[in-house]
């Protein structure tokens, strides 16, 4: 078992890169599949969920290469087998193979997803948009058969704007005949991200980045390159680092157009921060004021970014909240925090969390991917050492999260047990 141990109260200083955004790759990686030559995906961060779908591509006969962060696939002799549930079941993104074997095939054999456990996570707009588009869908136990004899482009409306059914709806009309027309989708930047990639490969997507995404099916996809855009998750998380425990840290690799929520936040926080060029620079601040904030689709406050924020809360003057409104159950990390000393309370959806409290090390459970992100962060401000298991979670998500705290002054041991 895998554990990640900090002593705390270290100060932070220098310069942390940032990764490849993970929920870019783990859409592009899959969707890399569609093209009948061969892609290059620049800037992949090394995480396990990574790692994952590269063994579901494996499966299907693709060819992978790996060359430090450059993933070159050739899917020319793909095979269209059933993705058993061990494969499928390691990572949510594993549904990303629905559209585009889907796209691709026009059938699909998948088991289950997995993912962090955040609450209730069904996939029936996907489905449904699936169904639209002429396929039909069976769930036998835990596998489901989607098949089409001719998928036809269709104007699709979403009765919420999902990240993952925009995608995937992306892929299984990307090659249909006719017009498909994604009504109320997903803006968030990743969106763009996999919509270049499949234009770059000769798809015609336009409105990617808005709520109106049209699709003109093509026949064939040809070679193409994308790199992927950095990852504004993991790049707040290092912020909030900074606001917590940096003297002049810097985080090198943010798009302020993607982070725009978060930091308007900090300066209502009373946080100063600059940002050149693709570089924040951030201080810690001893004198910050609470806030409200509550978490919504693209351009809104991230649901993402909650868990980590909420460490941030706790060193705020005051009573802040946090309202939770994608998730049903993304409040894993409270009780840790709270047996570090935080003083944070939920009622319904929503923490309470009344600041300033010092926090002390003990043991704490990682107990989804941003919660294990909240607990280091928790770890890195606290006092004593802090010991967090469950770390796969953690891992999933953060490429080098050991040696990028590390080499910014922070003491942090990765032990196996
Ligand atoms: C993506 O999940 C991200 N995951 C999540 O990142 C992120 O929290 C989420 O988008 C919101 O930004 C990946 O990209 C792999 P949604 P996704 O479909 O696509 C409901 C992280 O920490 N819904 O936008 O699964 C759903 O239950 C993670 O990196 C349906 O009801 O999210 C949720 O309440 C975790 N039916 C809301 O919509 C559906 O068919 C938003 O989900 C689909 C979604």
């Amino acid at each position: 078992m895998k554990k990640i141990i900090i002593k705390g109260n270290k100060v932070l200083s220098g310069t942390i890169n940032i990764a490849g955004a993970k929920n870019s790759a783990v859409a592009l990686i899959p969707a890399a599949i569609l093209s009948d030559e061969f892609t290059s995906i620049y800037n992949v961060p090394n995480i396990s969920d990574k790692n994952a779908l590269i063994n579901i591509l494996k499966e299907l006969n693709c060819q992978v290469l790996e060359d430090n962060n450059i993933l070159t696939i050739n899917s020319s002799k793909l095979k269209n087998t059933l993705i058993k549930e061990e494969l499928s079941s390691k990572l949510r993104a594993s549904y990303y193979f629905m559209g585009a074997l889907l796209g691709k095939c026009k059938h699909v054999e998948i088991c289950l997803p997995g993912g962090c456990n955040i609450g209730a996570r069904p996939i029936d707009y996907h489905l449904k948009g699936f169904k639209q588009l002429g396929a039909t869908i069976k769930i036998e136990d835990n596998k489901y058969i989607i098949d089409a004899k001719v998928l036809k482009g269709a104007n699709i409306y979403l009765d919420f704007p999902s990240v993952g059914a925009t995608i995937n709806l992306m892929l299984a009309s990307i090659k249909a005949t006719g017009k498909t027309i994604i009504y109320n989708a997903a803006k968030e930047p990743e969106i763009v991200n996999i919509a270049t990639f499949l234009n770059n490969m000769g798809a015609k997507i336009t409105g990617a980045g808005t709520s109106e995404i049209t699709i003109e099916g093509v026949d064939y996809l040809h070679k193409a390159i994308v790199e992927v855009i950095p990852d504004r998750i993991e790049a707040a998380t290092y912020i909030m680092a900074g606001a917590l425990m940096g003297d002049n840290l810097k985080i090198n690799g943010v798009i302020k157009e993607h982070m725009e929520s978060l930091l308007s936040k900090l300066t209502e926080m009373g946080i100063e921060y600059n940002i050149k060029d693709f570089e924040l620079t951030i201080s810690k601040n001893d004198n910050m004021k609470p806030v409200s904030i509550k978490s919504q689709v693209f351009p809104g406050f991230v649901t993402d970014m909650g868990q980590p924020m909420s460490v941030l809360l706790t060193q705020c003057n005051g009573v802040s909240f946090f309202e939770e409104t994608i998730y049903d159950n993304r409040m894993g990390h409270v009780k840790y925090l709270n047996n570090m000393g935080a003083d944070i309370k939920v009622k319904e959806n929503t923490e309470i969390i009344c600041g300033k409290t010092n926090l002390h090390g003990c043991k704490v459970i990682a107990t989804d991917l941003r919660a294990g992100a909240a607990m280091v962060l928790a770890g890195l401000v606290a006092s004593g050492t802090t010991e967090i298991s469950q770390i796969e979670h953690i891992l999933r998500g953060y490429e080098n999260i050991i040696e990028k705290l590390n080499n910014v002054g922070a003491d942090v041991k990765l032990v196996e047990e």
